[in-house]
């Protein structure tokens, strides 16, 4: 395996991302379709990221502003410089490729070509292709395929050395035979190849400018021949419909459970669990089957989760079990328990040790230390003192029909059962409301509150019910 993170001046990588994708059917740009949390260009970008180039530039089509935030979002997260260049029109990959090297700097000198739409690529597969002697102008990827309909195919002299790459539609017979395929990923010496790509005409059967023409020009220079680096198959393989993205997302998402579960995780089972790419999980946790684990959601170490779970955005702690459970933006403190069957939206934070149970929602909620919620509640846009106990079907009474208020619940509070509290209201520290109170007014720490009507008791009233 060859070692990706080296640092590499003078290297860029272009990524080919202007074709249309029609096969989407979708109002999206192709290479922004997500799959196992990132879009298919994030996962090129981040396959690129390890690899230490200088600067990464993205050809994109008029108009694709989506791709453009796409772009300036990965150039923001990562040190690797990632920026686009327009194609005018969609001429073909050659075409796309001239556009790029007229737009990079002059102290470029190698260039990594990649498409936009194969998110399987691995860091250590691009590598390989720099590892070829930077003295050759031009390395290529190839794959072998059992069935290589719709690929280039490779050929080659009777020493071995790649002289051209044929296009399915231009092939003849023989050639169409040819199970050695352009996985259509290169690394050239921009000063011999960029004037061939300049030079590229369109006389061909789709009447494109086609980037692979550049391996016959080679050839034909003297300079030089294409040297093929082997790819494993799957990796290489384009998404061009959602059919693609599925199996895409399968292989992505078993890939990272395998490194979960050999850095001490355990997945019971892997074809029902779904850990997007970024989320990362701590040595001994379990994840058990229906756990949907997306985005920047990050777990601790000997933490359960599941079963039917899903979490999005989350940060949980260790020693901690969640529970049939839905969360988006929660923090989850050490030794937390939550569920079954619970609903934390965003902003909540639960302490160490605090308990949420059964039909409990959550919002914009703190809840302190060891405090809690344990069964049938709302706590939105409150404060939840450190061991305070919200008994069953406490609502915290947050909107009036224009703007929304915050209720606090102060350490070691007890708000009992039914209890309905009318924000802006404060519960003190250590204070105590009776079951079924409606407060309204301020509760001082300590004091007792009681707010609802007093019993009425008619005696032989319901005489005669039963009989
Ligand atoms: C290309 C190769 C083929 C190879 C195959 C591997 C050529 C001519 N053929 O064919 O040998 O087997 O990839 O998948 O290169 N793009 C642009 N601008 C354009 C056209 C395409 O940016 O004008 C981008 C696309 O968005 C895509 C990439 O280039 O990411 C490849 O284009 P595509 O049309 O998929 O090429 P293939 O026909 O698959
Ligand atoms: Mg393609």
């Amino acid at each position: 395996m060859t070692e990706p993170h080296a640092h590499r001046p003078g290297t860029a990588a272009v990524v080919l991302a202007a074709g249309r994708g029609t096969r989407f059917r979708s109002a999206t740009s192709k290479v922004l379709h997500r799959v196992a949390g990132r879009s298919l260009l994030g996962h090129v970008l981040g396959a690129l990221e390890p690899l230490g180039l200088e600067r990464v530039l993205v050809v994109v089509a008029p108009g694709a502003d989506d791709v453009a935030a796409e772009v300036a979002a990965w150039d923001a997260r990562t040190a690797m410089p990632v920026s686009t260049v327009v194609q005018p029109e969609p001429r073909g990959t050659g075409d796309a490729l001239d556009v790029a090297l007229r737009a990079l700097p002059d102290d470029v000198t190698r260039v990594l070509v990649t498409p936009g739409d194969t998110p399987l690529l691995r860091p250590e597969t691009l590598a390989g292709l720099l590892a070829v002697d930077p003295a050759e102008p031009l390395a290529m990827m190839t794959v072998e395929l059992d069935d290589p309909t719709g690929y280039g195919r490779v050929l080659h002299d009777a020493d071995g050395a790649v002289i051209g790459v044929v296009e399915e539609r231009d092939a003849d017979a023989d050639q169409r035979r040819l199970r050695e395929v352009n996985a259509g990923m290169y690394a050239l010496d921009r000063r011999i190849v960029a004037p061939l790509v300049a030079a590229l005409g369109a006389d061909n059967a789709q009447g494109e400018r086609y980037l692979t023409d550049v391996v016959g020009a080679l050839a034909a220079s003297g300079a030089g021949h294409g040297v093929p680096v082997r790819a494993p198959a799957v990796e290489v393989a384009g998404v061009n419909d959602r059919v693609q993205l599925a199996d895409a997302g399968a292989v992505l998402r078993r890939r990272h459970l395998e490194g979960l579960m050999r850095a001490g995780v355990s997945v019971v089972d892997p074809a029902h669990t779904y850990v997007d790419v970024d989320v990362t999980v701590g040595a001994e946790s379990v994840l058990l089957p229906g756990t949907i684990l997306e985005g920047t959601t990050r777990v601790g170490s000997r933490t359960t989760v599941g079963p039917a779970t899903h979490l999005t955005d989350c940060v949980v702690g260790d020693d901690v079990q969640v529970h049939s459970t839905r969360a988006v933006g929660a923090e989850l403190g050490d030794g937390v328990e939550v569920g079954p069957f619970a609903h934390l939206r965003a902003g909540t934070r639960l302490g160490p040790a605090a308990r949420v149970g059964a039909f409990v929602q959550t919002k914009n909620a703190e809840v302190g230390a060891g405090a809690k919620v344990p069964h049938l509640a709302y706590v939105g846009d409150a404060d939840v003192g450190a061991g305070a106990n919200v008994a069953c079907g406490v609502v915290t009474v947050n909107y009036d029909g224009r703007a929304k208020h915050r209720t606090s619940i102060g350490e070691g509070a007890f708000v009992g059962c039914g209890t309905m509290l009318v924000a802006p209201v404060t519960v003190g520290d250590g204070a105590f409301v009776g079951a079924g109170s409606t407060i309204t007014d301020d509760v001082p720490a300590e004091a007792l509150a009681i707010a609802r009507a007093r019993q009425v008791t008619k005696e032989g009233r319901a005489a005669g019910r039963l009989g």
